[in-house]
């Protein structure tokens, strides 16, 4: 068994880790405040290839492996984790879905554009009745013969106002629950496609959340991804790899909290000496470095399992589950080994301990992990 990281590794990190440092944390606080989306970042992303890394070359991707892209999303989420999701749709449900069951012709289409950064996805399965119990989607697509017009309200989508091109899953045929739905990519413009208000939420506030409204949308077939019913197998399936990456957010939010702490308490002193010195902080630095440390490599396992051609759906999800709650559990102390500062914006703590509350939630909630990973365990 070996635990080292190849040099080619060690470099995309090293890579991502400066860029976290000289790119977004210079006005992460501020676009936290206003709520503002990293325009800027996100275009320097698609150029250093951040964007499509997992992507084949022949379509404008990196080529890059599964670890490669934890490691890349684990260092960016140290410094802000709103630029970091809109990394992973774009890298793990949208390239991966269009490049693992898109057609050639989708692919040299649409793949080739969002792998470089040209152009955002979005990923778009939720409904405002329809989030942890996927199968119950109401958002219609009725088959017109040469195409499906598209009918209803999807909630919570992540670059839902900034994508371009959008993955939109939706029933055709109600008869079939789960096996009469499909998967669509819809561009922004089109007719009847409406983009509803931003969302005012807790964290991750630099990226943008909509919800999007479609109201006779005219998608042409050859817009549908893979056979007809493949739908929901398709969001299954892309889903799966997504958590691999939302787990590696988690992560990163845990080291980034982390790291802040530890500095924080060699100089902070109370009672005549650095807080670091009093054992009730040195141990709480302990548990969290053991659970960083646990959940990385839950995270790593994960990812190689991917990697390795193994099924990582149990994996993906326990290391979902596990990173997320150690996310929470490390953030909340690091705001706590910073006393009153903790709760000052300008220490940065507090905002790692509200980004990480929508780790347990999206791409499946805390919950639905437990379901996929018992669901694993007890199938023969
Ligand atoms: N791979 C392939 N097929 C799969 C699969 C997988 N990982 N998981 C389920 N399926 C298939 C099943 O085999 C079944 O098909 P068959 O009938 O042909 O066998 C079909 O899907 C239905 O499966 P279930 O009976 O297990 O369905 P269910 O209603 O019990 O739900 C669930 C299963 C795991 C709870 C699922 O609904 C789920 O994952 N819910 C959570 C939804 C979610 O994660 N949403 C995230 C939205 S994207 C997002 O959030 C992005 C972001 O924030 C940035
Ligand atoms: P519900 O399903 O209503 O769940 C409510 C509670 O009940 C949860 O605690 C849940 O775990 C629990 N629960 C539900 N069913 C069960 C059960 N069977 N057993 C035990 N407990 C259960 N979706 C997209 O499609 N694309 C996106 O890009 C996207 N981005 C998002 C970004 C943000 C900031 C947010 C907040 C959400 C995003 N989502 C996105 C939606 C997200 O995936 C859903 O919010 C999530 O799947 C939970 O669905 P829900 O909100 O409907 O909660």
């Amino acid at each position: 068994m070996d635990f080292s990281l190849s040099e080619e590794h060690l470099m995309i990190r090293d890579a991502a880790r400066d860029f976290a440092r000289t790119e977004l944390l210079p006005g992460v606080i501020e676009r936290d405040n206003l709520q503002k989306f990293p325009t800027e970042q996100v275009k320097k992303m698609g150029e250093l290839g951040f964007l499509g890394m997992m992507v084949d070359p022949k379509y404008g991707g990196g080529g890059m492996d599964t670890i490669s892209y934890v490691l890349v999303m684990e260092e960016l989420s140290k410094v802000d984790a709103s630029c970091s999701v809109i990394v992973s749709v774009n890298n793990s449900l949208v390239c991966y879905g269009l490049e693992a069951y898109g057609s050639e012709d989708q692919k040299q289409k649409y793949l080739t554009k969002l792998a470089t950064g040209e152009k955002l996805g979005a990923f778009c399965l939720s409904e405002p009745e329809a989030g942890s119990d996927a199968t119950s989607q109401k958002t219609t697509a009725i088959d017109k013969g040469d195409h499906y017009v598209l009918n209803g309200t999807k909630n919570w989508i992540t670059n839902g106002g900034t994508a371009d091109f959008y993955l939109v899953i939706a029933q055709t045929d109600k008869e079939k629950k789960h096996k009469g739905i499909n998967a669509f990519i819809v561009e922004k413009g089109w007719e009847g496609f409406e983009v509803g208000p931003k969302e005012d939420k807790l964290g991750i506030r630099g990226s943008d959340t909509h919800s999007l409204i479609f109201n006779d949308v005219k998608v042409p077939k050859e817009n549908r991804i893979g056979e007809d019913g493949f739908g929901f197998k398709f969001a299954m399936k892309t889903l799966a790899g997504g958590r691999i990456g939302i787990a590696a957010q988690a992560l990163g939010i845990a080291a980034g909290a982390y790291d802040l702490a530890r500095e924080y308490s060699k100089v902070r002193k109370a009672f005549g000496t650095e807080i670091s010195n009093h054992q009730a902080i040195a141990f709480k630095l302990a548990d969290m470095h053991t659970s960083i440390e646990a959940a990385r490599h839950l995270v790593m396992k994960a990812a190689w399992d991917k990697d390795q051609g193994n099924n990582y759906d149990m994996s993906g999800a326990m290391a979902k589950l596990y990173a997320s709650q150690v996310a929470m559990d490390v953030s909340v102390e690091a705001v706590q080994v910073h006393g009153g500062n903790g709760f000052v914006k300008e220490y940065h703590v507090e905002r790692f301990m509200r980004d990480a509350k929508i780790t347990q939630i999206y791409e499946g909630t805390s919950e639905i992990q437990k379901i996929v990973i018992s669901r694993g365990l007890l199938r023969d």
